[in-house]
């Protein structure tokens, strides 16, 4: 049998080049050898956005959107939404037994998210998401799991969810593996640390070419290079890391040029342009494609949710059958 691979996205927003480098493009990758799930996780999501869930639904047909535009195949990888999966639910409720508050309260990143959701308080469902993590990874038998750093400590939970259920009732569940991607975070636009869609530093991956060359060309680039001779530092270069992450291939000679003073900055960037413009093309081909196609999009999502059910129900059985919840059987 395949290994399984699991990951997912909280559907807060649109996808953007960050999230290609970071995650999409190991996705693609990886379903050509594992048996791929792809989640959407919309209860996840609610932590931060209980109070309109309303916006929920629209960023979920875009990132459907944005995943078979970046080349998940629907036959290969099965996308499926969290919430109707109530087997992840019944999971982590079970779970959530033999977890202890201060292991949540003291996950970093648990604590670093809280300070930045601006909420006022910190919520059971926020405290308690990296356990319902653990069901969704759990729950269809994942053996590997793309993420990034921030993502270890759920893991890392995971882990030992997996290690406690199998001890305490009977060896039912798998540990999952991270995969940690090679790829370092992308910077913004703006050279910030973090490509993001709130801090307006980000190319969605729906960006027309105006857009693409807009964004490229307002980028700041080494303020030490005055005249295009001056020599550059490409590590202080947000166009320099985007070279690194698109075109790896060129960026040991374009280092050496940017050094030299050999290349200007807009040329540096027509190049990156170009470079992304390849990436982007055929992403908005098969775009629009599926947009055209709602229903064909409206089908992947149910098929792979009703796939994504059938395996949940086959280890909810397993689980109720450890802990002696099967009381008709
Ligand atoms: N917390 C993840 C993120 O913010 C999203 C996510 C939800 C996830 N469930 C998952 C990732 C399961 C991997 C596996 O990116």
């Amino acid at each position: 049998m395949k290994e399984r691979v699991l990951t997912g996205d909280r559907v807060t927003g649109k996808l953007h080049l960050g999230h290609y480098a970071g995650s999409l493009k190991n996705r693609v990758a990886l379903q050509e050898q594992y048996e791929t799930f792809v989640l959407l996780a919309d209860v996840q999501a609610l932590t931060t956005h209980f109070d309109h869930p309303d916006v929920i639904r629209g960023h979920l047909r875009e990132i459907a959107l944005d995943y078979l535009a970046a080349g998940i195949d629907p036959n290969r990888s099965t996308i499926f939404i969290q919430s109707m999966v109530p087997e992840i639910a019944e999971l982590t409720v079970f779970y959530s037994m033999f977890v202890t508050v201060n292991a949540l309260r003291h996950n970093p990143t648990v604590k670093s998210e809280s300070k930045n959701s601006g909420l006022d308080e910190m919520y059971y469902g926020f405290l308690g998401y990296p356990v319902s993590q653990a069901a969704d990874i759990t729950f269809c038998k994942a053996t590997i799991v793309p993420v990034g750093e921030d993502q270890l400590p759920h893991l890392e939970l995971a882990r030992k969810i997996v290690r406690r259920f199998n001890e305490l009732y009977k060896p039912v569940l798998v540990e999952p593996k991270p995969l940690v991607s090679d790829m370092p975070r992308l910077v913004g636009t703006d050279g910030h640390a973090k490509m993001s869609k709130s801090l307006g530093n980000a190319i969605s991956l729906d960006a027309s070419p105006e857009e693409l060359a807009h964004k490229i060309k307002k980028a700041p680039t080494d303020p030490a290079r005055i005249y295009k001779n001056d020599p550059g530092h490409p590590d202080i270069c947000p166009i320099y890391s985007y070279h690194c992450a698109f075109q790896p291939s060129e960026s040991a000679e374009i280092r050496e040029s940017c050094e030299k003073g050999a290349i200007g900055c807009s040329a540096c960037k027509e190049r990156i342009t170009s470079a992304l413009e390849r990436l982007l093309e055929p992403m908005r081909e098969r775009r629009s494609y599926y947009v055209e196609k709602p229903k064909v999009v409206d089908d992947i999502l149910m098929t792979g949710t009703q796939r994504a059910r059938t395996i949940a129900q086959e280890t909810m059985g397993e689980v109720r059958e450890a802990m002696s919840l099967n009381y008709f059987d």
